[in-house]
């Protein structure tokens, strides 16, 4: 391993910097060579990964983080790069990374959240959820496979148990492998057939979908759904009821019937609700019958929303977690729970979702400014928008930073 000879300078002022950035994970440092001639990785005192490498413009390019790059800011000698979304309010909050039924024991398989390439495998005693990265040489373990209840990196074949310990290295098997072998691992739950996982520490549970446990309603999952923009405005156009007559046209909404009604929105600690929003539907659900359903939205996390829509005795319901995948990517996982159409298949109800919601994609991903402005002055509202305009100051109350402006 060849090393810089102003290699400690380096690295002292890099994790001098990286102290003093709140949720670092991962910083690059400068220097003369074009091309990556070392990386290592360290811990700082708070256990955040650290790379160096000696080519900042390289190391982004091959971790996909080009559009980063732009936020890095020189200290000392040292490059800065955040390259994970340092948000707190996410980083300790549960998101979706996989669907159960996606990770069978003995699977495994790569996600990514708030910038973090992640590891899942479900072992013996249950799901995993780790930093994507083998402590030798930093190949992906979700390349790997799992043998005798523990995961195999793909390299050189380290085994490590679902403690994370590297209990095996091949290459010398009679020695006990350093405690520091370990991977990172972070919390992962298993809630109404999703995986969840959260890399820091969890301040809430799980949100709840009360439908999850009534066993009037079937259940279908949907999605996930990629969108190539930021949470908060995929949250929004879920809320927004004025845009049915429009983008769901034959579907959620008429263009004989545009007016949205009065209705009122009520904000406590635990997130938003709007209640008795008439809409109507010339299919609301996918089977094909038209209805004046009402609809009660519920904000239940920046980033995790809920509507009911009722017509008579029916009730439909979606559960919608978008996941933050990174700066520029959000996957939306849904659940469909309805009490009635009991003859319309499953196949039908996911079907019909998948094309409301490729109707969405586009108008989100055109939406600019692609951060969500959360100063009431910098876009014009409507009595209709009242949903949007309490989520949108909530999320300033509480604090969001991540797509929002
Ligand atoms: S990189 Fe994983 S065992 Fe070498
Ligand atoms: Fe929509």
């Amino acid at each position: 391993m060849q090393i810089r000879e102003d290699f400690p300078a380096l690295l002292a002022s890099i994790v001098r910097a990286a102290a003093s950035v709140g949720h670092l994970k991962m910083c690059c440092a400068s220097g003369r060579s074009a091309r990556i001639r070392d990386a290592e990785h360290r811990k700082t005192q708070t256990e955040q990964l650290i790379y160096l490498c000696y080519s900042p413009a390289r190391f982004a390019e091959e971790r996909g983080c080009s559009a980063q790059l732009g936020n890095a800011r020189e200290t000392g000698s040292a490059w800065i790069c955040v390259t994970m979304i340092d948000d707190p309010l996410l980083l300790n909050d549960w998101h979706v990374v996989a669907q159960s039924t996606a990770m069978q024991t003995g699977e495994v398989g790569p996600a990514r959240l708030l910038g973090q390439d992640l590891v899942l495998w479900r072992s013996n005693a249950g799901l995993c959820a780790w930093q994507d990265l083998c402590l030798h040489r930093g190949a992906k373990l979700s390349s790997g496979r799992v043998e005798r209840d523990c995961l195999v990196c793909p390299y050189h074949g380290w085994n490590y148990n679902d403690d994370g310990q590297c209990v095996r290295i091949p290459a010398h098997p009679s020695m006990t492998p350093p405690a520091r072998a370990r991977a990172t691992a972070y919390r992962v739950a298993e809630k109404y057939g999703l995986i969840w996982a959260c890399l820091g520490e969890p301040k809430t549970d799980v949100p709840c979908f009360a439908e999850w446990e009534d066993a009037a309603f079937r259940k279908v999952l949907a999605g996930p759904y990629l969108f190539k923009a930021q949470g908060p405005r995929i949250i929004e156009n879920f809320l927004d009821v004025g845009h049915f007559p429009f983008v769901h046209a034959g579907f959620l909404g008429d263009p004989g019937h545009t007016e949205v009604g009065d209705y009122e929105v009520e904000t406590t600690s635990d997130g938003i609700v709007a209640r008795d929003i008439g809409v109507w539907q010339p299919d609301p659900d996918g089977t094909g019958q038209s209805a004046e359903v009402k609809y009660t939205y519920r904000v239940l996390r920046p980033l995790t929303a809920y509507f009911q829509k009722s017509y008579q005795d029916q009730k439909f319901s979606i559960f919608s977690a978008v996941t933050p995948v990174d700066e520029r990517e959000s996957l939306a996982w849904l659940i469909l729970a309805l009490n009635y159409a009991s003859h319309t298949s499953d196949e039908q109800l996911r079907a019909f979702q998948d094309v409301v919601s490729r109707q969405d994609i586009p108008i989100v991903e055109s939406q600019r400014p692609e951060l969500l402005p959360l100063d009431l002055q910098a876009e014009l509202h409507l009595r209709s928008d009242r949903t949007a305009i309490a989520y949108r100051k909530w999320l300033a109350k509480i604090g969001l930073k991540y797509g929002t402006a």
